[in-house]
């Protein structure tokens, strides 16, 4: 049945109203608004004046072909209800470009303007093709705890978690806090990873992921960095590296399809968007490929598996390298990779996305599995253009003796990972698992410049309005 000629009701949001005639309405379903043409003699003008840009309406017509431009139908409006206005004066958002800056003081309203309602829609899409993948591959779905005692990567940049009171906390008879009157009685912090947990579950469960919240209370302000952000960490029992990278590369190939064949309007208006800020730059600032074109890029060619060992070559050889461009020059083995580094390698040498493996045991984290040569552990980043480090992953450390001894060199106390040396003396096996970041995904997805702007409420250094 054609949708022309029916009677609709749509509730939404004004974006603009036009020549006292013309109502551009949008409920959030989708980037396009539906024109709403209304006749100003058959309605009092003290109703007129509520309808400003940002005022909520219910409004009654009829849906006919569209005789202007820009739309295929419009309502031809009977009936209009306001169920709350917006003064002009005083609404934030009004219908002219604001700058992303602006938009992050107006977190609470900045979701009625295109951009972000095209990116949380895209957003929402990508979460729900990622449960939909791992559902699919035989995953389950595994809650990770927030509050937690361990350090999953060892660089203590924890939020702690007390109640104890802070200007008068019980103290120990070596005048240190004593955390045994703390709430669980331990010292506890938000996690920064869900990893742990995970390989407990995948040792019984067979294949386990998690989608949650993490928060790492490192001070860094850059655009690919939040205090709180969402992380997937798939974790396998019987999965070797090989088997990781080949997990990790398929699962992002198959969400970013699912965008391109689910969100194509979004991706459009921000490949559009896109387009218009980089006419803006200087031409060596600007991307090579359009966003749909990169996004299919990535989601139909192989991504360049490369070991660190032969990544350090290729940089310590680069021009930017000889000619003293980097700021963290490459001079030998071991140095850890900044992301000036790895985005040259992406952007630059191999212009696809990449996958290192194999670092130096010194520059990751304990449970990385110890390679023959032991001087490299199994570690895997994939490296994305424009983003850096998307995901970090690694084959674990199996051998009891081998987990023991790396725990002992670095101080850790082995009754704080009793649990986790656990697994290692009951049925231990090869597994592995990785790390996605959710809004380097989001960011990458939608062609955003800045991790602040794919997150609904931000928390960065300095930051935890709304
Ligand atoms: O490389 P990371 O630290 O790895 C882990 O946490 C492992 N436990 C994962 C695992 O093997 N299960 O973090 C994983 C990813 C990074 O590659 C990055 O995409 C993202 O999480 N990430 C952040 N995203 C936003 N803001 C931050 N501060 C982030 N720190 C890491
Ligand atoms: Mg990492």
């Amino acid at each position: 049945m054609s949708p022309l000629s029916q009677e609709v009701t749509i509730n939404g949001w004004v974006r603009t109203f036009r020549s006292n005639r013309f109502i551009a309405l949008n409920d959030g379903s989708t980037i396009n608004n539906i024109q709403c043409v209304v006749d100003f003699e058959q309605f009092p003008e003290e109703l007129l004046r509520q309808i400003n840009t940002g005022a909520a309406l219910k409004v009654k017509g009829n849906l006919v072909e569209s005789q202007g431009r820009g739309q295929k139908v419009e309502v031809q409006v009977a009936d209009i209800l306001v169920h709350g206005g917006a003064d002009p004066e005083t609404y934030p958002i009004q219908p002219k470009k604001h700058s992303m800056e602006f938009l992050r003081e107006q977190a609470h309203l900045r979701v009625r303007t295109n951009t972000f309602s095209a990116v949380m829609r895209v957003r929402s899409a990508l979460s729900f093709a990622i449960h939909q993948y791992f559902n699919q591959n035989g995953f389950y779905y595994f809650h990770a705890p927030i509050v937690t005692g361990s350090d999953a990567e060892g660089a203590g940049e924890m939020f702690r978690v007390t109640t104890l009171d802070g200007k008068n906390p019980p103290l120990t008879e070596d005048g240190e806090i004593d955390h045994k009157e703390d709430f669980f009685g331990k010292e506890t912090n938000l996690t920064v990873s869900g990893q742990l947990e995970a390989e407990a579950y995948a040792m019984g469960l067979g294949k386990v992921y998690t989608f949650g919240p993490t928060f790492r209370a490192e001070n860094s302000n850059t655009s690919r960095h939040l205090a709180e952000f969402w992380m997937i960490e798939p974790e396998m029992a019987f999965y070797d590296l090989p088997a990781n990278m080949d997990l990790a590369e398929d699962f992002i190939k198959s969400v970013i399809t699912y965008i391109l064949e689910h969100c194509m309007e979004d991706l459009e208006f921000l490949q559009q968007r896109l387009l218009d800020e980089e006419k803006t730059k200087p031409q060596a600032e600007r991307s090579e490929m359009p966003l749909i074109e990169k996004l299919r890029f990535v989601a139909d060619n192989r991504f360049m598996r490369v070991t660190y060992t032969e990544a350090v070559d290729i940089l310590r050889n680069s021009k930017p390298n000889k000619k003293k461009k980097f700021q963290y020059p490459i001079d030998e083995w071991g140095a850890d990779l900044q992301s000036e580094h790895e985005r040259f390698l992406v952007e630059k040498h191999f212009k696809c996305p990449v996958i290192l493996f194999d670092y130096p045991a010194k520059i990751k984290a304990f449970y990385m599995r110890l390679n023959e040569d032991g001087k490299t552990v199994r570690a895997m980043d994939i490296l994305f253009p424009g983003i850096g480090e998307i995901v970090g992953g690694s084959q674990r450390e199996e051998r009891l003796d081998v987990l023991q001894e790396k725990i002992a060199a670095l101080g850790i106390d082995e009754k704080e990972l009793w649990w986790y040396l656990d697994l290692r003396k009951f049925g231990t096996a090869v597994h592995s698992g990785f790390g996605l970041g959710f809004e380097r995904l989001v960011l990458f997805a939608t062609g955003m410049g800045n991790i602040r702007d794919v997150i609904p409420f931000p928390r960065t250094p300095q930051n935890a309005e709304f």
